[in-house]
């Protein structure tokens, strides 16, 4: 079944001008750019987007990360996307991630991991509708 998911191009990829090798590998992996676009997160924002870990202890150094710099969401699509997506970005931790994975190739460390991915098929229509209008994500784009 073809999926939508989120992706998040973050700051460290921003600032070591990754996101055209980064945007490559994904292409290269069969996803297509449903929509994308540059924004700067406040941290009301990205506190928003991450609140679900707002009880962890890495929460306050990765709104610190988070609004560094612009990051570039994007709307990912393809058969089986969310789970593709998860496999081709890699591990959270790049230590862990598998071998040509885009976070064992670029990544840092657990926090400063070049890529957030939608975890779930709920998750991935909440995270879109968080970055993109209805009428950004109209089939043909047609305006
Ligand atoms: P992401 O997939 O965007 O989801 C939550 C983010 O929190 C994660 O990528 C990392 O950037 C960060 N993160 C997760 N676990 C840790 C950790 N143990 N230490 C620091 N940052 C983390």
């Amino acid at each position: 079944m073809t999926e939508r998911t989120l992706a998040i191009l973050k700051p460290d990829c921003v600032q070591k001008g990754l996101q055209g090798k980064v945007i490559d590998h994904l292409l290269n992996a069969g996803f297509k750019i449903a929509a994308m676009k540059v924004v700067k997160l406040t941290r009301e924002t990205a506190g928003e987007f991450y609140a679900v870990h707002k009880e962890r202890p890495f929460y306050n150094d990765l709104l610190d990360f988070m609004t560094e710099c612009e990051v570039v969401p994007m709307v990912l699509e393809k058969e089986n996307a969310i789970p593709d997506l998860r496999e081709t970005i890699g591990a959270t931790d790049p230590a862990e991630a598998k071998e040509g994975t885009v976070r064992k190739l670029y990544a840092d460390s657990k926090q400063n991991n070049i890529i957030h991915a939608s975890d779930s098929p709920e998750n991935a229509v909440i995270e879109v509708a968080f970055f993109f209008s209805t009428r950004e994500l109209i089939e043909n784009k047609t305006l």
